[in-house]
This record gives structure tokens, C-alpha cells and sequence, in this order.
């Protein structure tokens, strides 16, 4: 193939195509739309009446439905506003602000968090806006390196946790083994200082073609004894509406106890309307149903990026049953190069480095393809380019 030609005739057709975030398509977002259109009276839920303020750990049937999502029993649950994260930042601030039983960690000297890379930027976000130093730790297909972490715990007292993303990680698409995860219980509830595992189950019930529901963690962490050092999270974003679903926090008797004054002084209720429309539209859409539904939209997606760079047949890259992403990874020291020259043709991909902590991929050769929120079309236009450029970039470094 002449890239140069190819990629001048893309230059020419003043592209504009964006494969940066994991975004739902128009089409999955008009599969909720009956969320919009209830009318009637349900102002009343589980005899609660949802216009008013209250209910702080969300109502009843909302409550029911994120276990059903989060596969843990509804007693862990609260359902909140609108977002998995800000409930992960509000939790995060009772911990600077209250602490997990050894006092405040605005107090401490420093505090660190292991960061499985390559791992979710927005994970890496709220580290550095709390101030939180992130170590990386490597991913092994089935979850992070247990050696790894067992000797930074044992070995750096500021460690205080670790994030993962145990089903189709973001961006890495792999599942968490129940294996590792037990060696991630008795390492974190073994430590020195007092740890959390955030356990942010995002993708919980987002999967291409069998649905496999994940082990869950509390029944695991009920078994050796350490629930409290789980509080996992999840939410309706890629379910219903991004931006207008709801969020989920699951956590243990003692850590609601400790979490609720402090959550309660940071508001009087959740948005109950939301919660109840969404106990309605699943009584009314069955949720395994509905995510069938999702999947014939995104795994042709998946699929045509699998196709395109199985044909372009350069570097390697992750074919995952389920998520939102793809991971392309180049020889060392060329992604940088390859976004260029893919943002020279119009085409956005998510900055390089950006899948690791102070978004510093020391190799330089991770890149994260978001295939679900353009159509078909624009996604077969921008795996074009996308395929174009790789190949151009080795074609340069070849020839220096
Ligand atoms: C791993 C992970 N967690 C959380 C989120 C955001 O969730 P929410 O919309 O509930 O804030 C995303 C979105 O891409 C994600 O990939």
C-alpha cells in the first residue's frame, strides 16, 4: 500500500471524525426512550412520596434494580444522582475529610493509590485533583499483578488502595479472575494501613454476546471476613442515559454507617423522579432484554474494527466480549506519532498516554479506540485513516 498517496487523498477530503470517548450511539439512546414519555401518577414509590426531599440511600425499587445490575445483594446498595463518578468523588472527599478509621487522609503525609494500567482516565483525574499519588501496577489478562502490589503494600505505607475496573476494564476489555480478586482481598485487607478496593463495576451487564454475570465481591469478601474493604460502584450511564441515569454505591454495614452523616451533610435526596421512572421502565423492559439490544448496535462496531485491523495486520489489539473499547497497541514509541498524524486527517483518538497515570505511557504505544458513539459509516471512514496512519508511521520508522 502507498500510504503517502492514501493519506494525502484522506487529507484531501477534510475529514471529521472523533473516536475519543466511550459514548452511547443516538440509536442506544433511543432504545430508553419510553424513560421520557411516563406520565401518570407515580409520585408515590414503596409509599414514599418522590417529589419530596429524602429517602438519602434512594428509594426501594431503585435500590432492587442496582443489584440486579451490580449482582450483590440490595442491602449493600444506595442509588444516587445521575453519575458512578461523583459518587466515587464523594466518597472520595469522606475519605480525606472522615477517613476509614485511622483518621483523615487530608492528614497524612501522603497518599497513594495503585492504578492498574492501562486504566480509565477519568480514574486517574480524580487522583490528581485530591492530590492522590497513583502508582501503576501492570494488568495480566485476568486482573493486576498480585506480586506486584503484595510487594508495594508491603513495602510503601502510603499505598491506601487500588482501582479496578473488574469487567471489561476500561480500556483493556479483560475480566477479572475471582482468583485474583481473593489474592486482592487478603493482600488489601492484610495490609498495614487501612485500604479500600474500589471496585468500579461499570460495564457489569454490558456484554456482546453471552451475558455473564461477575462474581460478586461482597459474597467473596464475605468469606475471609473483610467486607469493609470493598465499596464498588456502577450506574445506568451505558444502560439508559449518560447523564440522565442513575449511580449506584455499594458498600458494607460499618461503611455505610461511617459514609452516611457525611453524605447526608452534602445533600437531603437523591433524584427520586429519575429513580422511580427507571424501577418503571425495567418492569416494564426486561434488563437483559434491553442489553441484547444494546450489543446488536455495538458488537458490529467491535466487529468492524476486529475486520480492519486484522486486515491492516499491524500491531496487536484486544477483541473483548463486552465494554466499550478496544486497545490498539503499536511497536514502542509510536502511538504519539500515530494520533498526529490521525489528528492531521480530522480523525480525534484519545491523546496518547492517557490510559496511564500523569498520562505518561513510558513505552508509548497505547491507544484507546472508542467504536461505539459514531455510526457505521463514520467508524469504517475513520478505521480508514486510522489504518492509514499506522501504517504510515511504521513505514517511517522503518525507514529511518
Ligand atoms: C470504568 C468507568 N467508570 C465510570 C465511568 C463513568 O460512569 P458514570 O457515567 O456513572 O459517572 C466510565 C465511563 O466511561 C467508565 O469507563
Amino acid at each position: 500500500m502507498d500510504y503517502i498517496s492514501k493519506f494525502e487523498e484522506l487529507k484531501s477530503k477534510n475529514l471529521s471524525l472523533d473516536l475519543t470517548r466511550g459514548k452511547p450511539s443516538a440509536d442506544q439512546l433511543d432504545l430508553s426512550n419510553d424513560l421520557a414519555a411516563f406520565r401518570g401518577n407515580y409520585f408515590i414509590s414503596d409509599g414514599v412520596d418522590i417529589r419530596n426531599y429524602g429517602e438519602i440511600k434512594g428509594i426501594d425499587g431503585c435500590r432492587e434494580l442496582g443489584s440486579k445490575i451490580l449482582g450483590c445483594s440490595k442491602d449493600y446498595i444506595w442509588a444516587g444522582g445521575n453519575s458512578s463518578l461523583s459518587l466515587m468523588s464523594q466518597f472520595l472527599s469522606f475519605l480525606f475529610v472522615e477517613g476509614n478509621g485511622t483518621g483523615p487522609w487530608s492528614n497524612k503525609e501522603r497518599v497513594s493509590i495503585l492504578c492498574p494500567v492501562p486504566g480509565y482516565d477519568r480514574h486517574f483525574k480524580l487522583c490528581e485533583t485530591f492530590g492522590i499519588n497513583m502508582i501503576p501496577v501492570s494488568l495480566t489478562g485476568e486482573g493486576p499483578d498480585l506480586n506486584e502490589i503484595q510487594t508495594l503494600v508491603e513495602t510503601d505505607e502510603s499505598i491506601r488502595g487500588i482501582w479496578c475496573v473488574p469487567k471489561y476494564s476500561n480500556p483493556t476489555g479483560e475480566i477479572y479472575s475471582s482468583e485474583v480478586t481473593e489474592g486482592l482481598l487478603e493482600i488489601f485487607s492484610n495490609s498495614k494501613t487501612k485500604s479500600i478496593i474500589f471496585w468500579d463495576n461499570a460495564y457489569a451487564v454490558h456484554d456482546l454476546s453471552d451475558q455473564t454475570p461477575l462474581f460478586d465481591i461482597f459474597s467473596l469478601a464475605k468469606n475471609n471476613d473483610c467486607e469493609d474493604v470493598v465499596v464498588e460502584f456502577g450506574s445506568t450511564s451505558k444502560i439508559t442515559f449518560a447523564g440522565a441515569g442513575v449511580g449506584f454505591i455499594a458498600m458494607s454495614e460499618l461503611n455505610q454507617e461511617s459514609f452516611l452523616p457525611f453524605y447526608s451533610a452534602l445533600m437531603i435526596g437523591p433524584d427520586k423522579l429519575n429513580q422511580a421512572r427507571h424501577v418503571r421502565f425495567f418492569q416494564e423492559n426486561d434488563l437483559q432484554e434491553h442489553m441484547r439490544r444494546h450489543a446488536d448496535i455495538v458488537k458490529p462496531k467491535f466487529d468492524l474494527v476486529n475486520n480492519r485491523l486484522e486486515s491492516m495486520g499491524l500491531g496487536a489489539w484486544t477483541s473483548p466480549e463486552g465494554g466499550y473499547f478496544i486497545l490498539f497497541e503499536s511497536d514502542i514509541g509510536m502511538a504519539r506519532n500515530i494520533i498526529s498524524l490521525a489528528a492531521e486527517l480530522g480523525l480525534k483518538l484519545t491523546p496518547a498516554g492517557a490510559t496511564h497515570p500523569y498520562g505518561i505511557d513510558q513505552e508509548d504505544k497505547f491507544i484507546r479506540i472508542a467504536p461505539t458513539a459514531c455510526s457505521i459509516e463514520e467508524l469504517d471512514a475513520a478505521m480508514d485513516v486510522f489504518s492509514c496512519c499506522v501504517g504510515l508511521a511504521y513505514e517511517q520508522v522503518r525507514k529511518v
